[in-house]
């Protein structure tokens, strides 16, 4: 986002780095503490301190998660279009990627639950969700993730989730549902990634974490860590500790403003032939079928007329653009501006 971190994170960063002594560090019992409770009081989730794994990134333990579940030659499965490392991680690591993608129904993005158990292979390990998804912006109805759960369930699929942007749901009345809470007998292996670094503009401070309690999967996930994957950095952890203790007037804020921006842009492309939005339900991305404007590469196209935006081929979907509103409202309105004559 274009958008300054609210001042609790500021001043304990001052104040860190006024202390003067900047060397390694582990993660401190408080902010594991901070992370407990904002859990419990967000997302109704108790978690345990030794479930957590801090990452430097989260897209290091989307890799992981591929190379910690079954081995070379099995099938990783995720639902397209989807932010790219989804479609990188399983090459990376080995293993072979499965797409199975949304389905379009009145402008939502939907599970196709069907589709997705028809592509299953005695190869299929893991499927690696995006909950809020990123780029549609769909944060996923309870039945959606209960379908995929009783899936995993029933054909022995390790779920990874990533959770980054759990906390920019924006259509009110609705809250997060972290996957691996849903999962009440704890018979699902499960990894969820999250962090406060989206929400809270703090991602080039890089702290994130996974939350695995399976303690089989657990050692298997820090084991293709040993070695390889730095500590977070002490000004992340700091970061993400004022963030967890924050008390949230400035996520309102933040929250009425997206919130604002989405509409801005709905009302704007409403009508449109060449652009169509989907309506985004969290974060600050909008998914944007622009085939109207390029079969294939519309991303020239806007860029023609002074916008940057993301280009679909990268999540999957050629002919798609992805638009992020988490800036100022008068960027906004440039960008709309520019992007007039094309609609
Ligand atoms: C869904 C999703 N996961 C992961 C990331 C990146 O996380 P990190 O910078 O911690 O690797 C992003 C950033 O855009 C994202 O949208």
């Amino acid at each position: 986002m274009d958008i300054v971190s609210p001042p609790s994170i500021m001043k304990a960063l001052h104040d860190r780095i006024a202390h003067g002594v900047l060397g390694y560090t582990r993660a401190p019992d408080s902010l594991v503490e901070a992370i407990r409770h904002y859990f419990k009081v967000h997302y109704a989730w108790s978690i345990e301190r030794e479930w957590l794994v801090f990452l430097p990134g989260l897209v290091q333990g989307l890799h992981l998660a591929c190379r910690a579940v079954g081995n070379p030659g099995d099938q990783v499965l995720t639902m397209v279009p989807i932010y790219p490392p989804f479609l990188q991680a399983p090459g990376h690591s080995g293993r072979e990627l499965v797409e199975v993608p949304l389905k379009l129904a009145n402008g939502r993005w939907l599970m196709d639950l069907d589709d997705l158990e028809s592509r299953l292979t005695p190869k299929s390990r893991l499927l690696m969700l995006c909950n809020p998804h990123n780029p549609s912006g769909r944060a996923w109805d309870l039945d959606e993730l209960l379908g995929l759960i009783e899936i995993a369930k029933r054909h022995g699929l390790t779920l990874c989730s990533d959770e980054i942007h759990c906390d920019l749901i924006l259509d009110s009345g609705r809250r997060h549902v972290p996957l691996a809470a849903l999962d009440e007998a704890a018979d699902l292996r499960t990894i969820t990634l999250m962090s406060p670094s989206k929400t809270y503009n703090i991602a080039g401070l890089g702290c994130s974490f996974a939350v695995i309690e399976d303690p089989s999967l657990r050692r298997r996930f820090l084991s293709e860590m040993a070695g390889l994957v730095p500590q977070v950095n002490l000004l992340g952890y700091t970061a993400a500790e004022a963030a967890y203790r924050d008390d949230g007037a400035w996520r309102s804020g933040l929250i009425r403003h997206l919130k604002e921006n989405r509409n801005l842009l709905l009302d704007f492309f409403e009508g449109s032939k060449r652009m169509i939005m989907s309506r985004p339900e969290a974060t600050y991305l909008g998914w944007i079928d622009a085939r109207g404007l390029h079969p294939t590469a519309p991303l020239a196209v806007v860029e023609a007329a002074g916008v940057g935006l993301s280009d679909g081929r990268d999540f999957g979907s050629p002919g798609y653009l992805r638009i992020n509103f988490g800036c100022s409202r008068e960027t906004l309105l440039d960008a709309m501006d520019r992007l007039r004559p094309l609609l």
